[in-house]
């Protein structure tokens, strides 16, 4: 269930997409993430990634209690997704849609397209004790 509260273990299956509520007219589209409907936590953070050179990745970690909403306003991105047991990737390719990714799933980002825009909304400010960047330590925890 979307924003049920797993501090110790997720599975992947618990990763779901979110469709956006989005408004459009002949001027173009708005997309919106309400806090308590699309977005199932108290928003303390809101970053994005951009100008991410072709070819690279990023993420390669996971959060401790962190709770986020990917959602790729520009362009397309291929997440990785790995609970310690199964893994599962998405493509991210519309500003319609979210990413709900609970806490402890490892995540990795890739295959950037040109100009891809990738925000992000959490549940936590920033706090470099809430990240696992060890593979061999995270699926340890994650057991
Ligand atoms: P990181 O979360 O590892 O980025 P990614 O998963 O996209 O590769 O963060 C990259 C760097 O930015 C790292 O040094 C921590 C810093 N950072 C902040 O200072 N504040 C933030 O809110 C975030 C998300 C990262």
């Amino acid at each position: 269930m979307v924003g049920s509260d797993k501090s110790v273990s997720s599975k992947v299956e618990d990763c779901e997409e979110i469709a956006l509520q989005t408004v459009g007219d002949s001027r173009g589209f708005l997309t919106v993430m309400n806090f308590g409907a699309e977005i199932p936590f108290e928003i303390q953070r809101v970053y994005f990634l951009h100008h991410v050179p072709a070819g690279e990745s990023r993420g390669q970690h996971a959060h401790r209690s962190m709770k986020q909403v990917l959602v790729c306003v520009s362009g397309s991105v291929e997440i990785s997704l790995f609970d310690g047991l199964n893994s599962r990737k998405i493509i991210l390719d519309s500003p319609t849609r979210g990413l709900y990714i609970p806490p402890m799933i490892w995540r990795g980002l890739s295959n950037f397209s040109n100009s891809c825009v990738v925000l992000s909304v959490v549940s936590n400010i920033y706090d470099e004790e809430d990240y696992i960047r060890d593979l061999v330590d995270f699926v340890a925890a994650a057991k």
